[in-house]
């Protein structure tokens, strides 16, 4: 089969990222016979510095005119101060929106032969750790009304957290069907002590969980609980399903309980299946250029858009296959690195997984 895939390398490490992972995907294509076909288009600040803009208007034709977005990271230093609108992280949030994809599976595994990069006690994770949170991802405060104005001489600034029933019923249907995959169980998380947004969430999640999954089973869990428990005990968790803000944090905590945040993918879809995957971590612009970032949350995320959007759940498992391998046999770039372990760089890491496909 023949796929068109954007590729939006973005900024720090983003472009040696993706070039890895675009490096597998060629080669999975040759193994099973499939072509895949790239189209490089600027986002973040590299747009801004080629364009004068985080998201070209080009940019979002060509992902709306492929079958799929690879993205790598965007951000750093050199657009920090730039007003609010401006900034690079603004391209991210507004490729997420104009392909409508509202849902954000971040799975935080912890691989066997990682256990010993978890930072918390080996008691605490010896029976491994599975997780998958679902971010609302277009949604929330990221996406609510903001503004500034001045009172009694002093400058303020606010944002607003806003979410309709169809908003929360869209998301919840995807947590549902997920935990329908797996263990039948779905935490929601909210601070429905405290906000009216999350009132709603919460009875929302109930009902709808209640009316078309009734086989599953939601617990509610409040997000400061939350940030408690995913250190205390992170093997009660399976599927989590909350909010845009609290699914960002979260993520990256997650993702650190499992050792490293350069190891997690994630995939946002909406109704469709044109999808945006990309790794969970940010551009690490200290890092960058140096060959040294690790290319594999990113050759993880091509490999969950080959199952999940193009269904090819073979190649999908070529490539989880060549990663186990590749790690099982000693190789980690430095944010993994153990003693007695063969350190490699970025470049040398995608080829070591390519040769394992
Ligand atoms: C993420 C990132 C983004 C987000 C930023 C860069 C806009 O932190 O993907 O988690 O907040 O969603
Ligand atoms: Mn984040």
């Amino acid at each position: 089969m023949k796929f068109n895939i954007a590729v939006l390398p973005g900024d720090g490490i983003g472009p040696e990222i993706c070039a890895g992972a675009v490096k597998v995907l060629e080669k999975t294509g040759e193994k099973f016979g499939h072509a895949f076909s790239f189209t490089e288009l600027p986002i973040g600040g590299a747009a801004i510095d080629g364009f004068g803009t985080p998201l070209p208007d080009f940019t979002v034709k060509g992902c709306l005119a492929s079958d799929s977005v690879l993205l790598g990271a965007v951000g750093g230093y050199k657009w920090d101060k730039l007003p609010g609108d401006e900034r690079p992280e603004k391209g991210l949030l507004g490729i997420r929106k104009a392909l409508g994809l509202y849902s954000n599976i971040r799975p935080a595994k912890l691989w066997a032969s990682l256990a010993d990069a978890s930072p918390l006690k080996s008691g605490l994770v010896k029976n491994g750790v599975d997780i998958v949170i679902v971010r609302e991802l277009i949604g929330g405060i990221y996406f609510g009304e903001r503004g500034r104005g001045e009172e009694n001489g002093f400058e303020y600034a606010w944002d607003t957290e806003k979410y309709s029933v169809p908003e929360i019923e869209r998301i919840a249907r995807i947590a549902c069907e997920l935990a329908m995959k797996r263990g039948k169980k779905l935490v929601s998380v909210d601070k429905a002590n405290v906000l009216e947004s999350s009132r709603l969430w919460r009875r929302t999640v109930h009902e709808y969980a209640a009316k078309h999954y009734p086989e599953v089973e939601v617990t509610d869990v409040l997000v400061d609980n939350m940030a408690m428990q995913l250190v205390k005990d992170p093997a009660q968790f399976d599927v989590v399903v909350t909010s845009n803000i609290f699914g960002d944090i979260l993520s990256d905590e997650a993702a650190q309980v499992t050792g490293s945040i350069g190891m997690l993918a994630s995939s946002s879809l909406g109704d469709g299946t044109r999808g945006l995957y990309e790794p969970i971590h940010g551009s690490a612009p200290d890092i960058a250029g140096q060959d040294t970032a690790n290319p594999i949350a990113t050759v993880l995320a091509a490999a969950m858009m080959l199952r999940d959007s193009f269904g090819l759940n073979d190649c999908h498992r070529a490539i989880e296959a060549a990663v186990e391998r590749t790690l099982a046999e000693g190789y980690r770039t430095a944010d993994i690195y153990s003693k007695g372990c063969k350190k490699v760089g970025c470049r040398e890491m995608a080829r070591l997984i390519c040769e394992r496909i």
